[in-house]
Order: structure tokens, then C-alpha cells, then sequence
């Protein structure tokens, strides 16, 4: 994980690595560092916890220099702590690193044996050595790079700076992501283009195995064979604008209440409003020839992808085979050629649903992703991509991005319900007359954040909490869990309702609350048995219904959230507000750090 960057520059570069890094923080936040070179010398600043604190360390004692490299840091290998911040040095390089080396135990026994002294637990700190041994016996930069490279196994970035080379950088590439941007007599490396946006638009992506040599003038690539290659540089669409939280206290805050817009915006893109059809891009594969697909992602997309499961299944009569990417990477799965996999990934780096994509890739599925950053990794490696508008997620805690996946996912499943001759035109036009709602719906949904808002000053108080759902609600539940537990640190789990008697059901008691999601939809009636059972055994009911469901329940609850009334296919996109608000609420009483939770990053880079 982590996020790298790297600046040749003509002026002081402390204060724009530090800007670069802060776009970057959504890939880790422990701990922070950069070094410079400062008269050709090689100079650290390093700093436990957010940004912030290296911020203060560098008011303290300046760096000077107009070349550096700078890290922000998910640990992996060794607490986040001073001494295991990044860059790592000796004294002749510093390394700044994304991802993992797989070998360094031996590497390290290695260099231990051999007389070298360690600073830190991570896996990193083995690379400068080994640089250092090269440069020692009296190889380049280049070479000593080359040479070291070939030995790491792993997934990683890598960014070098050389005691007294200060017109040269070095940047690696090993299946973390990489890019190069091209200034005016300046050079940069990071870890993705929006780190970049501030200083350049103009941006080559480095490819699998290509490392680079950087001055102020010039650009030399090398693949993974040494030879030298040419890279084309291509115009990001990535903004220099650093967006803020406008008037909410926190960026959660303002994503959730930015779904109505930002749904509506997405939708846009995949219907035709007008002739009330489905409208895709032009596809490399035809539904017709489409009976299964996979379906693959992680965490809160793997919940989006959960959903449309329903919807594929029911809608174009698609099989789904689902799985979290982290399983099927290495389950070894049998595909057929010529199938369709389908990523989803906010992020559009996550090194999971990446390696899965390339499982498919090799085994001749054609490969579709719906991904929020469009110049991610993801979007570039897929052969068609359907880009969710939510615009940048900042807060860790996906929540628009989620809605605006199940927006594109339904305009999907309808299309292709459509084209395979499951939905007739009227069906079509009725899925898309709903669709067409969600964003008026979600503004309501909104509307019950007081109610929420009151009923987290309770949740707060406990130590766990039962989510249920059915059907598409049950994802749902699994999602509203994830929410509660990764910002507000209570324990959760979301369950299919149905399966509570199959053993949840033993940990029902006064003190713990169950939220049941639960629209009046197919399936309403089996879910209030479901919440008799609870009710039964003490349980404490959080009912979370349309005013149908409310009357037809008719049963004593903790709380009831009455939603409006929708049609049960647009449910789950609008369903999500009131999990979502609970969570925020929630943390924001407990007063944990809502943005950015303990343990977490917002794209996960590393397996
Ligand atoms: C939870 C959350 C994570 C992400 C997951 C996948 O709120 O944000 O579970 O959904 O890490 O990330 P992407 O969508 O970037 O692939």
C-alpha cells in the first residue's frame, strides 16, 4: 500500500512533495516521511501518525533541496513508527516504497550475515542495502538499481535518490502502480496522476516491470528485460483542485449527502431518460452469448457486486458466480472462453480485484470493470469500463461511490435484461421510469437524518450490533455492519435473515440492538417472522421499512425509520442512506476519526 512520489525540481521541493503526499493519503496514513538532497547530501524528516505531524516536524527543521522523494505510509512490516517511516537510507541512497518485497527475510539474513546494520522491521529497509552494496563496489546508480531490482520478488513502487546526484531520480515498477510526470525542466514520480495534478498534466504511466531514469531534461524507461522503451505520455484528466468539506464536519458527511447529485449524474450516463431505455457504450461482447459472468471486488463494491448478483440473476437472467477478490485470486476457478468477469472497485487499484482481473484476462474472459478514478489501473487493463460519477471519495468509508456502483449496476443488468430478451420494452421502461427516481428518493432518505441522527446516541452506547436483511436488503445488512464497525470501532455483522436461527440467534439479548432492513417488498413477510424471533428472545428492534412495512409489521421497536415508499428494485441504492447516516452518526458520537479510521487506507494496494 502506501503512496510514493518523487521531484526533480527548480525551486525548494519540501513544501510541494508534502502537497503531492497529501493527495496520496488516501493510500495510508500512519506515518510520513521525505528526503532531500540538500548540498548533494542526503537529508530525512520522518513523523509517526497523520501528515500533519511531519507538517510540524519540517516547520521545526526545514529541509532544503531541490530534489526529494516522499512517503505516506499503510504499515505492513513493522508498527507505524518513526524508525519504520519512510524513505529508508543508508548513507549513500534513500528509497521511498509502495507494496511489499516478499523475500526480504532472506534477503535480510543476507545482509545481516554480511555485516549490515538495520534501523527498522520493514520489509523496505533490505533495498537500500542492497543499492548501497552495488554503489560500494562501485556500479552507477542505474546499474546498482537494475542489478537490485532483478533480486526483489513482490508487488511494489520504488522511488531513489542518490547522495550526490542531484539531477537524477530513479522510479520502479513491479505491480504497484507508477507514473512519471513530465514539467518544464521538472520531473515527477507518484504513485498515481492526482498526486501530480498540481504540478503537471502531462503523464506516462510506467508498465509492468519498467523502471526509470529521471533528470530535468530527460526520460530514460527500461522494461523488465533493461532494454530501453518508449512510454507514450498521455493527458491526465486527474484535478489540481484539492476538493474541501465545503460545510459539513467531515468528508463522509458531505459524500453522503452528495449521493442525490452524483447518482443522478452516473445515471445519466446509462439511460436514456427520454425513450426510457438502458444506453451503454459500445460493448466487446454480446449479452446474448452471456450466461454466466463472475463478479468480483472487495469489501463495500464487493457488496455493491452482491446486489447486482439479484439483479443479473433476475433481471437478464445471467448466472452470477460471485466471490471477494482476495478468494478468487487464488481459487483457481474454471472459466470458459469468452465469458464475461466484471470488476467494481472504487479506487480502481485494489491489488486484489487487480490480480483477478488478470486471472480472467489469462484465462479469455472479456473484462468489464465499473471504477469511480478512470485513470486507475483497473480502468486501463479493462477492456470496456462503465466509470461511476461520484467524483473523489475522500472520507476512507466508501458511501456514494457504493450508490453510484448499484446505479451503474442496475442500468446494466436492465440493458442486458433487455438485450437477451428477458425484459420487454415495458419492463424496460418501467425499471427505468425507477431508476429515474432514485435521486428525488434519496433526497427524502436524507431527510431522516435527525431521526438517525438521535438513534446513533443509543448504538453508541453498545458493544455490538445485529444487522439482517433478505434478498437485496442482505447485502445491505452486510454492508451497514461494515459501515458501523470500520468508523465507530462497534462490533458488527450482517446476516441473511433467514439463516438467524441457523446460529446468530443465540446472541440475542436486551443489550444488543438489531437492525432489520426491510422494505415491503417479496419478501417483507418472511422477514417479520424473522423479527419475531428476535422480539421473541428479548431483542431490541431497529426497523428500518417503507410506511407499509411500518403498518404491516405493527410491532414494538427500539426505532422504526419510515422510508419513503419506492419500487423494491431501486431499494438498495436508497436503503444505503439510513446505514450510512447510523454509522456517521454513530462515530461522530464516540468521537472517533471518522475520515480516516484507526488501521485503515482508502485504496488497498498491497494482497
Ligand atoms: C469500506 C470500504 C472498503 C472498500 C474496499 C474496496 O467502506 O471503503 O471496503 O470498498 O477496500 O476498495 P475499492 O472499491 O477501491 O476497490
Amino acid at each position: 500500500m502506501c503512496g510514493i512520489v518523487g521531484i526533480l525540481g527548480t525551486r525548494p521541493v519540501a513544501a510541494h512533495l508534502i502537497d503531492a503526499m497529501k493527495r496520496l493519503e488516501y493510500r495510508g496514513y500512519d506515518s510520513a516521511g521525505l528526503a532531500t538532497l540538500e548540498d548533494g547530501h542526503l537529508a530525512r524528516r520522518r513523523a509517526e501518525g497523520k501528515l500533519k505531524n511531519l507538517e510540524a516536524k519540517l516547520e521545526a527543521g526545514p529541509l532544503a533541496g531541490t530534489i526529494g522523494i516522499g512517503q505516506t505510509r499503510w504499515a505492513t512490516h513493522g508498527a507505524p513508527t518513526e524508525a519504520n517511516a519512510h524513505p529508508h537510507a543508508t548513507p549513500l541512497v534513500a528509497v521511498a516504497h509502495n507494496g511489499i518485497i516478499e523475500n526480504f527475510r532472506q534477503l535480510k539474513d543476507e545482509l545481516i550475515a554480511a555485516g549490515r546494520v538495520f534501523s527498522s522491521q520493514t520489509d523496505t529497509e533490505v533495498v537500500p542495502h542492497l543499492v548501497t552494496i552495488e554503489l560500494e563496489a562501485g556500479a552507477s546508480p542505474q546499474e546498482a538499481v537494475a542489478r537490485v531490482l532483478k533480486r526483489l520478488t513482490g508487488a511494489f513502487a520504488l522511488a531513489f535518490l542518490f547522495e550526490g546526484f542531484p539531477d537524477l531520480l530513479i522510479g520502479a515498477r513491479k505491480g504497484s502502480p507508477l507514473a512519471v510526470g513530465h514539467g518544464q525542466g521538472e520531473m515527477f514520480l507518484g504513485s498515481d496522476a492526482q498526486a501530480l495534478a498540481p504540478f503537471t498534466d502531462r503523464v506516462t504511466y510506467l508498465e509492468e516491470g519498467d523502471w526509470v531514469e529521471l533528470t530535468r531534461s530527460s526520460i530514460i524507461v527500461h522494461d523488465v528485460s533493461g532494454k530501453e522503451v518508449k512510454r507514450a505520455a498521455v493527458i491526465s484528466q486527474a484535478s489540481a483542485f484539492l476538493v474541501d468539506k465545503g460545510n459539513y464536519r467531515h468528508f463522509m458527511a458531505k459524500e453522503i449527502h452528495e449521493q442525490p447529485d452524483v447518482t443522478g449524474h452516473t445515471l445519466a450516463r446509462y439511460l436514456d431518460l427520454a425513450a426510457a431505455s438502458a444506453r451503454l457504450p459500445e460493448l466487446p461482447f454480446d449479452w446474448a452469448t452471456i450466461d454466466r459472468m463472475v463478479i468480483t471486488a472487495c469489501g463495500t463494491a464487493y457488496y455493491a457486486g452482491l446486489v447486482a448478483k439479484y439483479w443479473f440473476e433476475r433481471l437478464a437472467r445471467i448466472a452470477v458466480d460471485i466471490d471477494v477478490a482476495s478468494e478468487f485470486r487464488y481459487r483457481e476457478a474454471p472459466l470458459s472462453p469468452g465469458g464475461l468477469a466484471l470488476f467494481i472497485s472504487q479506487s480502481g487499484e485494489t491489488a486484489d480485484t487487480l490480480a483477478s482481473l488478470r486471472y480472467c484476462k489469462e484465462h479469455g474472459q472479456h473484462i468489464a470493470a465499473i471504477v469511480n478514478v478512470t485513470t486507475s489501473t483497473i480502468a486501463r487493463e479493462a477492456d470496456v469500463v462503465f466509470p461511476t460519477l461520484a467524483g473523489p471519495e475522500i472520507g476512507v468509508a466508501s458511501t456514494k461511490a457504493f450508490t453510484c456502483q448499484l446505479s451503474a449496476l442496475l442500468s446494466l443488468a436492465v440493458a442486458a435484461g433487455r438485450a437477451r430478451g428477458v425484459l420487454s420494452a415495458a419492463q424496460e421502461r418501467a425499471a427505468v421510469d425507477a431508476l429515474a427516481e432514485v435521486p428525488r428518493l434519496l433526497v427524502e432518505a436524507l431527510r431522516l437524518e435527525p431521526q438517525i441522527e438521535r438513534l446513533a446516541r443509543s448504538i453508541a452506547k453498545v458493544k455490538d450490533v445485529l444487522y439482517l436483511g433478505r434478498s437485496t436488503s442482505y447485502p445491505l445488512a452486510l454492508e451497514g455492519a461494515l459501515k458501523l464497525k470500520e468508523i465507530s470501532y462497534i462490533h458488527a455483522e450482517g446476516y441473511a435473515a433467514g439463516e438467524l436461527k441457523h446460529g446468530p440467534i443465540a446472541l440475542i439479548d436486551e443489550t444488543m440492538p438489531v437492525v432489520v432492513i426491510a422494505p415491503h417488498d417479496e419478501v417483507f413477510e418472511k422477514s417479520v417472522s424473522n423479527m419475531q424471533e428476535v422480539a421473541a428472545r428479548g431483542g431490541r428492534i431497529v426497523l428500518i421499512t417503507d410506511a407499509q412495512g411500518a403498518e404491516t409489521a405493527a410491532m414494538e421497536t427500539m426505532a422504526t425509520i419510515v422510508m419513503p415508499t419506492m419500487p423494491s428494485l431501486i431499494a438498495p441504492i436508497v436503503y444505503a442512506v439510513p446505514v450510512q447516516l447510523l454509522a456517521y452518526h454513530a462515530a461522530v458520537q464516540i468521537g472517533t476519526d471518522v475520515d480516516q479510521p484507526r488501521n485503515l487506507a482508502k485504496s488497498v494496494t498491497v494482497e
